[in-house]
C-alpha cells in the first residue's frame, strides 16, 4: 500500500462500519472482493458527499439570494480566478486518485499470478463447461480454497459472460478467441455463476455453481470425478450427468416441454419430426440427438441444441440413455 491508498483508507475508516461493509453488496468469497468493494464504496461516498453539498448549496443560494420586492439586484461579479482554479484543481485531484486506484486495481484483476491453477471454460447456448487438467469435464466449477485459479475461456457460438458475484469476477467468453480471468477463493462454500451477456432464449437459465473445496479435498474430488460412471448404477450415473452437464437447462423431466421436449415418457414413444416422418424414440435416436442434434428435430421445436460430440464419452451417453428410460409419467 502506498500513501494514496492509505489516505483513501483513512477516509473510508471514518465511515461507520455497517455502511462501509455495505449490505447491498454480495458476500465476499475471494481475495479481490475486499479491494473492489472498498474502491466502489470510496467512489460512492465521494459522489454522495458532493451530491449533497451541491444540492444543499443550491437551495441555500436560492433562498438567500432570492429577489425581494423593492430591492434592486446588485451587480454580480463576472469572473473569479480563485473560484475557477478551485473548482478545476480539486476535482482533477479527486479524479486522478480514483483513476490511479481503478487502474492498479484493474491490472491486479487481469494479470494472474504465475503459479495459478488453470481450468478451461467453454460457453455455449446455454451452459458452461469446465475442463480440468486431467480431462474431466463438468458443468459446475470446482476450485481449491486459498489458491489462485486461472480461467481460459472461449465460446462455441455467441458472446457469453462468466460472472461470479461473490468473487467480483466477470469476463466475456468470445467465439474464436481466448479470454482469461483469475481469482483466489478464500472461503470454502458454494457460490453462483451467472451469464452476464444476453445470449438468447435460455440466457437467464445459463447459471452454474462454483464449489470451493477445503484444503486437500479438491485433489480428491478431481480424482473421483473422472470415474464415477464406473462406480454408480447406470441410471444414477446418467442422472448425475443429466443434471451436471446442462441438459436440465432445456429439457424438463416433469412432463412439460421447455426449450426442448420433455424427456418424461419419451423412451419408446413415436414422435413426429418437422418433416412429418415418424420416429420411435429408442437408443439410436437418442444417441444421434445427443451427438448430432440437428439431424432429426421433433415438430414444434427449434433446432437450437448444441452437439455433445467430444463432450460426452460413449459410456456417458449410454448411461444417460439408461436414465432417460427410467423417466416415466
Ligand atoms: Cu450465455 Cu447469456
Amino acid at each position: 500500500m502506498n500513501w494514496l491508498t492509505l489516505m483513501a483508507d483513512e477516509i473510508l475508516c471514518a465511515i461507520p462500519r455497517p455502511l462501509a461493509d455495505a449490505f447491498w453488496l454480495p458476500e465476499k468469497g475471494s481475495t479481490a472482493a475486499g479491494g473492489v468493494d472498498w474502491l466502489f464504496n470510496l467512489i460512492l461516498f465521494v459522489s454522495i458527499f458532493f451530491f449533497v453539498l451541491i444540492v444543499v448549496l443550491t437551495f441555500y443560494f436560492l433562498l438567500r439570494f432570492r429577489r425581494s420586492k423593492g430591492v434592486k439586484p446588485e451587480k454580480s461579479p463576472t469572473h473569479s480566478m480563485v473560484l475557477e482554479v478551485t473548482w478545476t484543481v480539486i476535482p482533477t485531484i479527486i479524479v486522478t486518485i480514483i483513476f490511479y486506484l481503478g487502474f492498479t486495481g484493474y491490472m491486479n484483476l487481469s494479470v494472474p499470478p504465475e503459479d495459478a491453477y488453470e481450468i478451461q471454460v467453454t460457453a455455449q447456448k446455454w451452459q458452461w463447461f469446465f475442463t480440468y487438467p486431467n480431462g474431466h469435464v463438468e458443468g459446475n466449477l470446482h476450485v481449491p480454497v486459498d489458491q489462485p485459479v486461472q480461467l481460459v475461456m472461449t465460446s462455441e457460438d455467441v458472446i457469453h459472460s462468466l460472472y461470479i458475484p461473490a468473487f467480483r469476477t466477470k469476463m466475456d467468453a468470445v467465439p474464436g478467441r481466448y479470454t482469461k480471468t483469475w481469482f483466489e477463493a478464500n472461503k470454502v462454500g458454494q457460490y453462483v455463476i451467472f451469464c452476464a451477456e444476453y445470449c438468447g432464449t435460455g440466457h437467464s437459465d445459463m447459471s452454474a455453481f462454483v464449489i470451493v473445496h477445503q484444503p486437500g479435498e479438491f485433489e480428491k474430488w478431481l480424482e473421483d470425478a473422472g470415474n464415477f460412471v464406473d462406480r454408480m448404477s447406470p441410471a444414477d450415473a446418467g442422472q448425475l450427468l443429466f443434471t451436471t452437464r446442462g441438459c436440465t437447462q432445456c429439457h424438463k423431466i416433469d412432463g412439460t416441454d421447455d426449450i426442448g421436449p420433455t424427456l418424461n415418457g419419451l423412451f419408446g414413444k413415436k414422435r413426429v419430426m418437422v418433416d412429418r416422418t415418424e420416429i420411435t424414440a429408442e437408443e439410436n435416436y437418442i444417441r444421434e440427438s445427443i451427438v448430432n442434434p440437428q439431424a432429426k428435430i421433433i415438430a414444434g421445436f427449434d433446432p437450437v441444441m448444441p452437439t455433445y460430440k467430444g463432450k460426452l464419452k460413449d459410456k456417458e451417453i449410454t448411461v444417460i440413455i439408461e436414465y432417460i428410460k427410467t423417466l416415466k409419467p
